[in-house]
């Protein structure tokens, strides 16, 4: 079927809720993406830090392939081989977990963390600590509970009356959070790095006190770690460098190796307050997906793969800094690891991520102004010159 086929199909039968470029993606191969007319895109979307290990890992595929023939799907009503091997090595790589639920998605997995919050603060407080503390240029997903924690008002306002009891602090401010962490407040929710928001890492000072803040004042931290946490930002966890730890974390994302995967990790003293039947989901889990999910854990946290991506992060920074001194249209790069954002004077860099695509490279935005990069985990010198190359050349014609 040929891509105008392809695209009229698309806009008589699937609800408009993207915004797509005209070309059809039709395989994947390494950090490439090929379309119906056979053009290679060099992949920095990576399905939106989805394709760590890029297209067509041979072990995933052996895993899945293997699995999919023994069995691909049951319920949660039943044991199966792989989900516990996976929770068991989630929670073994986890200093701070001690236990695993699993679900499909990232806003998925942010549902689950705010209801075994409040379950928490019901149990081990009273009824009236229901409230969440969030932070501005925070992304959470677009379920109604996660949407509240979302303080976009293009994302929220067609959808209000929203979740209440979400009070709003400013990112990387402790002086805002403190004056909002209360009595009231079972937990508070941040990204160690916000991936949606632009690509903000938080300030050291700013985690460790919340962290403070919040045993002070007996309230849980939850790091939502879906966009920047399994070795995204060149450690395991966003979290690692800080020193600190949360008492939930939510992961989506890598984890499932491009199957639907999502993940809470909870400390003890959460995990004691769930009970059978307080959250469920039929999918989740299902023994493909965590036969996936195995190797992709066991290749993101090998050392020597974690220290590839801290020195791609490294090659990928230089060559951006250099774009940032030769083009005035840049104003700021920033960063961790393979997750970069730059920063522009542009209104909006829609037309960019385009001409990037034209020219062979794929990115997306991350806000108006900033053009995010998210290559997968495995690109080497090669992929990070061109795309480099491909930047340098649109930029100069901005
Ligand atoms: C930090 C963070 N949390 C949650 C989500 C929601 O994940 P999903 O789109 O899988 O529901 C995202 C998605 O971008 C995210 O970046």
């Amino acid at each position: 079927m040929n891509a105008q086929k392809i695209r009229e199909l698309d806009a008589k039968y699937v609800l408009h809720t993207y915004t797509r470029p005209p070309f059809v993606l039709e395989r994947g191969e390494g950090v490439y993406l090929y379309d119906t007319e056979g053009k290679a895109y060099l992949d920095f979307v990576s399905g939106i830090a989805v394709n760590a290990l890029g297209y067509g890992d041979p072990d995933i595929l052996d895993a899945i392939g293997e699995q999919t023939r023994k069995l691909m799907h049951v319920s949660n009503l039943y044991y199966t081989a792989p989900q516990a091997l996976l929770a068991q090595k989630l929670v073994e790589k986890t200093p701070f977990a001690d236990k695993v639920f699993f679900c499909n998605s990232g806003a998925e997995a942010v549902e689950a963390a705010i209801k075994f919050a409040r379950k928490w603060a019901k149990v081990t407080h009273s009824a009236e600590k229901i409230e969440f503390v969030a932070f501005s240029g925070a992304f959470h997903g677009r379920t109604m509970g996660a949407l509240a924690l979302t303080p976009r008002p293009h994302y929220q306002d067609p959808f209000r009356p929203l979740m209440p009891g979400v009070k709003l602090a400013i990112y990387n401010d402790l002086s805002s959070a403190a004056d909002l962490l209360d009595e009231k407040t079972c937990a508070c929710i941040v990204e160690p790095v916000q991936g949606e928001g632009g690509v903000v890492p938080a300030d050291p000072e700013f985690l460790q006190g919340l962290r403070k803040l919040c045993d002070e004042r007996g309230i849980l931290l939850i790091f939502d770690e879906v966009q920047c946490g399994l070795g995204r930002t060149g450690t395991l966890w966003a979290h690692e460098p800080y020193g600190v730890m949360p008492d939930i974390m939510t992961l989506a994302k890598p984890l499932g190796g491009g199957l639907p995967m999502g993940a809470t990790l909870v400390n003890q003293a959460v995990a004691e307050v769930i009970s059978p039947g307080d959250h469920a989901s039929t999918f989740a889990a299902n023994p493909v997906i965590c036969s996936a999910a195995l190797v992709v854990l066991d290749k993101i946290s090998d050392p020597a793969f974690l220290e590839h991506v801290r020195w791609a992060g490294q090659y990928l920074q230089k060559g951006l800094k250099e774009l940032e001194e030769k083009h005035a249209h840049i104003i700021q790069v920033r960063g961790r690891g393979l997750i970069w954002a730059l920063v522009t004077d542009l209104e909006d860099v829609g037309p960019l991520v385009e001409q990037c695509a034209e020219a062979g490279l794929l990115t997306c935005k991350a806000g108006n102004p900033i053009l995010r990069l998210v290559p997968p985990l495995i690109v080497q010198k090669e992929h990070l010159d061109e795309a480099l190359n491909i930047l340098d050349g649109v930029f100069a014609h901005v």
